[in-house]
Formats: structure tokens, sequence, C-alpha cells
């Protein structure tokens, strides 16, 4: 499917002159409302859209969007600039009947937020209709043409419009601000001829437009909140059990952390926000030919769930890019890459403590569990190996040495092996599959799916729950028990959101989650905690090529393998044999140079084949990079790039460059012969598609982000400034890895899980850190907290007594009946000022008290004493049952 892999690189050729015609609109009449429009349809989808000028444009246009169905459910889109970011989007779905449209504005790779500028969409009632194959929306929009980035100006002949489509429908179809998914059933650019798409005919048909509600455009505000997020006014319920350990996030750095956890008996519940792919956990999404297996597991389609349509809705739809959000997080979508880490990732970035000598047990435990293979199929053949051949005579020819990744993972320079999968008896392997079913045998382990942390519950730096919102849209409050710990495993894309929602990260974050229209509860200012979240954000970047050969190598059709592949292709496959067992490459490569800096730079090479003696070349340059971005949060709750971090560096830029144009020069002295489709670096870079091996947005460190430094957790992986809340995705990962990213992170985590168990209780018995400024319990006991009382308060005249706010470590004791709080002494001051609050407790009085269900009273034994003055201040306090 040519117009999705390489829906970026469409631009790029036809910019450049090349094979512009199959990109170039023409002209189409529609029988249905009698418009000219200049349109362009994509060959493989059916996808089209249209374009209707006045002979002087002006501020509007006439559009027409054709989109394909798949069983009703999709929505498709068009963006009136050759880029998803920056440019007016106009996204259209079936709801019923009829179809809702609207306009936004995407700052990064996510679901698009309202556009704020006054434009508007008109329904053409004539040209707009849904069945179950494709649905048809013509549009006048109003005060739409804004001139460039935004759109085309008014003066120009032709532009570059970007179309996205989905097969996967909004979950709240009849909002205009509902949330899309990802368009995995396609997208890319093509260019609209804007002078042939005038009209003198223009104003009659502008004037068969009729404001319709279903298009109105949303106003920023509504639209800035994803459909789900509940309002502030939603009160939580607080569950019945409590948990030693909270681990929030299933993806393979959380499923191996809660499992590791759970082996020492302490109680373990998994939070995870996605489903499971399997069927043994519930999916009914059973291949028609395997009811104990679903496409997911099946190694061959790794590489091809996004074309196939198997993606969207397991992909995030609040994230800065591409991530899973399904049990296994991105070891269920990802195209199974296991790259064994080589001793220099650790050795030359990582702190003392997380060397290669530190890790290399925890790696063992790894491999003895998910090990991976370079030799999947059972039977011990290789399948489909054509271009192997064709690409190791290449690098043979250079000099370069054949090596087992995974015997050899520390040859790293001009080398090349078979590739090494997640792969386990035929299927998918990953955390899902090797750790999971260890952790459920366990009585003391829970996972609940579907359940979303939106933020930790904490006062100070002692964290005592996690919010969570379930399936339903209800807001529920898991507690710790005393002594319990929450382990954030969100992934890097958003682990960042769980800390900016509680109150952690660069002030400049917290703010716009609370200016922003989640409801997300903040601790007072006044706790809030200064670190670098989101600030060492890397990733690799990649570049695909494809090179001509002269190899008669096939392509595996991986479009039959859903429905049924061919019958000796199944036999094998019930045997754990053949090429299903495989996962998309065929041969990795890996080689160095050093920059001008004096650093060395990693490179790698996955290839596969798309088409018949093609090879299609991904290149990644990983370990030494120096780009660094930062991971911001937006007022809907998506993360966003503040700043890419892709090629920032000029030394990045040169070192890249000269690794290109080797690869290039090779290629074409190379009696092989190869053919790229490209001829020099700039091309390649380019045609850069989007990263999916995000580290660092929590970096691991000695030098402590809250005093200046570049760390979010320190060498046990708790963050700086808590008691209790500790961090092992790919967010704490200092550096870039050689590699795909999957295996360290997991090695990583089962090093983190052993530290967090070393540490034991010792953190919670220890005095509470400087930067705590909550007063720290008399007695650990105290925190047998279930409940939470809400002490509210309204401050009265500026004279009220308030006294300064050092020394605030007294301990106050009380009981109070649940339904009954206790309330604090009039305070006040200047809006935002901290004071310290004397509190005394008055059983009359009742305000928003939660208590255990069935408890008879509730001992308060310490109340919080920094307070920030505002019109009304809440201060939780933490009791424990009588
Ligand atoms: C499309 C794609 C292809 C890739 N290809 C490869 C490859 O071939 N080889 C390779 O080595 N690496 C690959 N990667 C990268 C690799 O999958 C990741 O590095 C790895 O999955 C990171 O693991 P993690 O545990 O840190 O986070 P994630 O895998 O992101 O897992 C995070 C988990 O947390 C859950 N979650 C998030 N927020 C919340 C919340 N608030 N509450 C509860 N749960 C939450 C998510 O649903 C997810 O399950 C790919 C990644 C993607 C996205
Ligand atoms: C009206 C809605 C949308 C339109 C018209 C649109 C359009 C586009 C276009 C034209 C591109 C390619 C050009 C570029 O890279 O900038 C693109 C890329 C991308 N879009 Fe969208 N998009 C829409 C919604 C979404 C949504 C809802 C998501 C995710 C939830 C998303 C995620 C992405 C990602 C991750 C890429 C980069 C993919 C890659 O490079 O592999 N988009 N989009």
């Amino acid at each position: 499917m040519r117009s999705f892999l390489f829906g970026g690189l469409v631009a790029l050729s036809s910019a450049l002159g090349a094979s512009a015609a199959n990109f170039n609109s023409s002209a189409y009449s529609d029988a249905a409302t009698g418009i000219d429009f200049q349109r362009w349809c994509d060959e493989s989808t059916g996808y089209c859209f249209g374009l209707a000028l006045p002979e002087t444009v002006d501020s509007d246009f006439i559009g027409q969007l054709f989109v394909p169905l798949s069983s009703s459910n999709g929505w498709g889109g068009v963006s009136i600039g050759s880029t998803m970011t920056k440019s007016l989007l106009i996204g259209a779905w079936p709801n019923g009947d009829s179809v809702v449209a609207s306009l936004r504005l995407a700052q990064s790779y996510t679901n698009p937020g309202a556009y704020s500028g006054g434009a508007s969409l008109e329904e053409i009632p004539d040209g707009t209709s849904v069945n179950s194959t494709h649905l048809t929306y013509t549009f006048l929009c109003r005060g739409c043409v804004v001139g460039t980035p935004t759109t085309f100006d008014k003066t120009m002949d032709s532009y570059f419009f970007g179309w996205a489509l989905s097969n996967t429908s909004p979950k709240s179809p009849a909002s205009s601000d509902a949330t899309l998914n990802y368009h995995a059933a396609g997208f890319g650019n093509f260019q609209m001829v804007l002078s042939q798409a005038k009209s003198a005919k223009y104003s009659t048909w502008a004037a068969k437009a009729k404001p319709s509600p279903t298009t109105a455009t949303p106003s920023a505000s509504a639209s800035a909140a994803p459909s789900s997020t509940p309002s502030a006014s939603v009160a939580p319920t607080v569950g019945n059990s409590t948990y030693d350990y909270i681990v929030v996030g299933g993806g393979p750095a959380g499923i191996i952390t809660a499992q590791r956890l759970a082996e020492t008996k302490k109680k373990v519940l998994l939070l995870e926000r996605g489903v499971a792919h399997t069927v043994q956990l519930g999916n009914k999404n059973a291949l028609p030919w395997n009811n104990t297996l679903t496409p997911h597991d099946v190694p061959a389609l790794g590489s091809s769930l996004s074309k196939l349509g198997l993606l969207d809705e397991y992909l995030c739809d609040d994230t800065a890019y591409m991530a899973g959000c399904v049990l296994g997080g991105g070891s269920t979508i990802n195209a199974l890459g296991f790259i064994y880490p080589p001793e220099v990732d650790f050795n030359d970035k990582w702190p003392t403590g997380w060397k290669w000598d530190d890790v290399k047990a925890a790696a063992s435990r790894l491999y003895a569990r998910n090990p991976g293979s370079i030799l999947p199929s059972a039977d011990g053949k290789r399948y489909n190996y054509g271009m192997y051949d064709v690409l190791s005579e290449f690098f043979k020819n250079l000099g370069w040495k054949s090596v087992n990744q995974q015997q050899q993972p520390n040859e790293k320079h001009q080398v090349y092996s078979y590739p090494s999968w997640s792969v386990a008896n035929g299927i998918r392997a990953g955390p899902v599959r090797s750790y999971l079913p260890l952790a459920q045998a366990l009585d003391n382990f829970t996972l609940r799916l579907q359940t979303k942390a939106r933020r930790l519950i904490r006062r100070g730096g002692r964290i005592t729950g996690v919010e969570v919102q379930t399936a339903s849209g209800a807001i529920e409050i898991i507690n710790l028990s005393p002594g319990g710990k929450v382990v954030l495993a969100a992934g890097a894309m958003s682990t960042p959101r769980v800390l900016f929602n509680s109150g952690i990260g660069p002030a400049k974050q917290i703010q716009k989650v609370k200016s922003g229209s989640t409801g997300i509860t903040l601790p007072p200012q006044a706790e809030w905690i200064t670190l670098p979240v989101g600030e060492n954000f890397k990733d690799h970047g990649q570049y695909v090529i494809s090179i001509q050969t002269k190899g008669n190598f096939t392509a595996f059709n991986t479009s039959s393998v859903v429905s049924g592949p061919a019958e000796d292709i199944q036999n094998l496959y019930s045997e754990g044999s053949g090429i299903l067992t495989q996962g998309g490459h065929r041969i990795q490569f890996w080689t160095s140079n050093e920059g001008t800096d004096g650093k060395t730079r990693f490179y790698q090479g996955s290839c596969s084949v798309d088409t018949n003696g093609v090879i299609t070349m991904k290149l990644y340059n990983t370990h030494g990079a120096t780009s660094v971005g930062v991971l911001g949060i937006d007022g809907s709750g998506s993360t966003i790039m503040d700043t890419d971090p892709w090629l920032q560096t000029d030394a990045d830029k040169e070192s890249l460059t000269r690794f290109l144009q080797g690869l290039l020069d090779d290629m074409k002295n190379s009696t092989v012969g190869l053919t790229p489709d490209v001829s020099s670096p700039a091309e390649i870079i380019a045609k850069k598609v989007g990263g999916d091996h995000f580290v660092g947005t929590a970096k691991l460190g000695t030098d402590d982000g809250r005093t200046g430094g570049t760390s979010v957790v320190d060498l046990n992986t708790k963050v700086y400034g808590t008691e209790n809340l500790y961090v092992v995705d790919a967010s704490i990962h200092p550096d870039l890895p050689t590699g795909n990213t999957q295996a360290i992170v997991m090695v990583v985590a089962e090093a983190a899980a052993a530290k967090i168990i070393a540490a034991g209780d010792s953190a919670l018995d220890s005095s509470p850190s400087a930067s705590v400024s909550v007063s720290a319990p008399a007695q650990k006991t105290a925190y047998a907290s279930s409940a939470i009382i809400k002490v509210s308060h309204t401050p009265i005249s500026p004279s009220a007594t308030v006294e300064p706010t050092s020394d605030c470590n007294e301990t106050f004791t009380t009981t109070v009946t649940p339904t009954v709080t206790a309330s604090a002494d009039p305070i006040s001051g200047p809006a935002g000022s901290v004071k310290r609050a004397s509190l005394t407790t008055s059983p009359a009085v009742a305000a928003d008290a939660i208590a255990p269900e069935g408890a008879a009273s509730v001992t308060v034994v310490t109340v919080t004493k920094e307070i920030v003055v505002t019109s009304t201040t809440t201060i939780t306090v933490m009791p424990t049952l009588a």
C-alpha cells in the first residue's frame, strides 16, 4: 500500500518533479451538486478530496471529502497544507445518517484540537450523504483561506495538501469535537492545482450551503477536552482494597516490574489503560483460522499492522507521537525487533550502579524468560530470505563482518546479521506472554485493564494513592497500603503526563494542566515538585529508502494472513514453523563514525521487502546522537513535542550526512546492482519518518533536578523529592541505545525492580526529604489510610491570624466520624501566598468528607501545615482508622 507507507515521501517526489502526474489534482464534475472541482483521489483506498474556488480567491472555498468507510466506520480528513501540524485540518465522519465534521489545528501528532480562527463549515446538503461503504461531505469553508503556513495564499496557483483516513469511527461520533484516532488506513500528500479550481459559477454553488448544527466549529475550550474527560465536578469513589505496590502502565517495563514485585508476596496492582490483545485475556478478535490467536500474535504481521488497519484501536490518542495504549504497550504493536543492547549502551552515559557490569545479571534474567530468536521457525529453516543473499553479498564485498547479533551484541561497527525478533513458539513474545502469566498465577497480583491513571494522590512527597478513570468514565481513588509505593511505567510519552498532573515537573507544564480543560486537581502550588520532566527527550531518527535490485526475491503478501493464508503456510504454522513465525525484516546492519565533536555515533539499518526485487531499508541514527528535545503537555491533556528530538545538533547532522553519503557511494560502486530511490543525503534526511524509540523524559541520574540538575529519578529509580514514587519505563533512560529500544527497556525494568525490592520499606522509615513540605507522621502506621478527608476553608478577614511558614512539623491528632470533617482556623493573605495553618476540628462541620464504607471513625494524625491561600483553600489530611 504505497500511499500509506510512503505518504510523506510522495510529496517529496512530487516536489522534485518525479511521478508528479500521479499526485496532481484533475478536473471532476460532481453530478449530485453540479459543482466542478479540482479533485485528487488515492488509488489504493479510494479517498478523494475536491476543491472549488471563486475566480478571485478571497477567504472561502468549497470542498468535497469522499471518505471510504469500513462497515460504516471510519473518518477522513484533509490538511490544507502539506503537514499535519500547523495546517488547517478538516475531519469528517458518519453519525448515523448524517455527517459530522470539524475544523482542527494540530500542534503535534496527536488528536488535533479545534481551530480557533474565525472559520466555519457549512454543509451543502445535495452533496452530503452516508452509506455503509462511504460518506460524501460537500461544504463551504467560510473564512478558511488565511494564508501560509495555515493554508494556501489567495494568489497561489498550486499548493500541497495532505490527506488522512481511518477505518475506526470516533467514540463520540455525534460530537464535532470528538477525539480522532490515528489514520492507520492511509495518509499522504497531493498537489492541488488551485488555478484550475477557479470558476465563475462559484457563487451559485456557494449559495447551496446551509449552516448546520452538526458542522459547527467547536469552541476552543470545548474541543480541547477529550470527549471522555470527566469534569472536575465528578466525585471520585474510593476503592476498598489497598496495595503495597501500584504499577501504572502494563507495557514491557510495567509488566516485568509488577511481576517481580509480586514475587516478593506483596500485594501488587497493575493498572493498564488499554485492553488485552490476546484471546486468553478476553480479546474477541481471534483469527478465523486459529481461535487461540489474534492478528497481533502472528509475527509475520508485525511490520504490516499499520497497513492492514490493525493499529488504530491500540494507539494512544493523546501522546505526542505513536505509542501503544494496549496491554503490552509498544511490545504488542511493534515490529518485534529485539536487539540485545551492547555494553556501550550502559557504559557510556548511565551512572555508576547502572553500568553493564551492574545490569548484566538483569539482562540474563530477562533473556532466560524472553530470549527472542534469530531463527524462530521450529523446523530450523529460514523462509523467503532471498533479499538477505543480495544485501549480505553487498556488505561482504565491503569487508563488513557477518555476526550473530544475539551472541555478539557488542559488535556494532561494520557488521550485518540475521534479524532478531521477540518471538517464541512461533508467536509474538514479550512480557504479556513471558512474565504476565507468572504474575497471574499469584494470589497477591491484580491486573486492571481499561483503567487509566489520571494523577497521583500525594501529600508533599508521599504518594498515598492513584486517581484513575475507568472504562465507564467513572473516577476512582485507589489507595496504597502502609509503606506502599507507586511505580510509573506508562511509557516515555505518558509517564510525564501522570507526573505533570500530579504537580511534578517544570512549573510551565504544570501551569498548562492547571489552565487546561481536563479537570485535574493539582496539589497546591507550594507542593509542586520542580523537576526537569520531559526535558531529556530523545529518539532514534528514522529514514526510509527504497533500493531497486537485480535480485529475484519476492515480497511476502501479508494481506491474506488475517482471513486465512494458503493451506501449506497454515499447516507449517500449526507446527510452529514457516514464514508466519518470522517478522518482516530479513537483515539488520550496524556501523558507526566519529563526529566533529569527537563522539562516536552509531547507525542501524533494518531491511525488509514490500515489493518484489526492491529493498525497503529503514535507517536509524542511534547511540551517540546528541540531539535532545522537550516533551510537554497541552490544555487537553495530550503530551506534545515542545521541541522535537531529532537532528538538533550540527554534529549529529554532519555525522548522519557522512554515513548516508558513504552508504550511497558504496551502493553506487557495488557490483551487486543496488539503485536507491534517492541520490543525496539531503533527500534521505527529508524523508524522515516518525520515530518510535522515545526515551529520557524522566531521566535517571545523580544530579538532582530540583537543584538545577538534569535528573528526575535517583539511582533507585525513585523520583527526587518523593518518598515512595518510582519510574521504571523508557522515560528513565539517560541515553539512546544502539538498537531498537524494547530489549533494553526490559533489561532496565528487571534491574529497576530489583533495586525497588532491595530498597524495601526503608524509604518510608527514613525522614522526609527537604523538599517535602508536609510533616512526617508521628508513627509510620498512621498512614494506614484507606480514606481521605478534605478540610475546606474559605479565607475571611485579612486580619485573621496566620503564623510563619517555618517550623511546620507539629503533629495534630483528633478523631472525627465519617461524613464529618475537620475545619481550619481562619487563614487569609494575598492569593497565592503560603501560610501556616493551625487546625482545629469541629465534628459539626461536614464538607467533602470521604471515608471508608462502614468505618466507625477516622483519626486524623497529621495535618498539612503549608497552605496556599486561594479563594477556597482545600487541605488534604491523612486519616487512619480508629
Ligand atoms: C509503532 C511502534 C513500533 C516499534 N517497533 C519496535 C521494534 O520493532 N523493536 C523495538 O525494540 N522497539 C520498538 N518500538 C519501541 C518499543 O516498543 C518501546 O520502546 C517499548 O514498548 C517501551 O516500553 P515502555 O514499557 O517504556 O512503554 P510502553 O510500551 O509505551 O508502555 C506503556 C504502557 O502504559 C500504558 N499507559 C499509558 N498511560 C497510562 C495511564 N495513564 N494509566 C494506565 N496505563 C497507562 C500504555 O497503555 C502501555 O501499555 C516500537 C514502538 C512503537 C510505538
Ligand atoms: C483531520 C485529522 C488529521 C489529518 C488531516 C492528518 C493529516 C496528516 C498528514 C497529512 C500527515 C503526513 C504529513 C506530516 O507528517 O505532517 C500526518 C502524519 C501523522 N499524523 Fe495525522 N492527521 C490527522 C489526525 C491525526 C490524529 C488524530 C493522529 C493521532 C491520534 C495523527 C497522528 C499522526 C502521526 C503520528 C503522523 C506521523 C506518521 C508518520 O510519519 O509515520 N494524525 N497526518
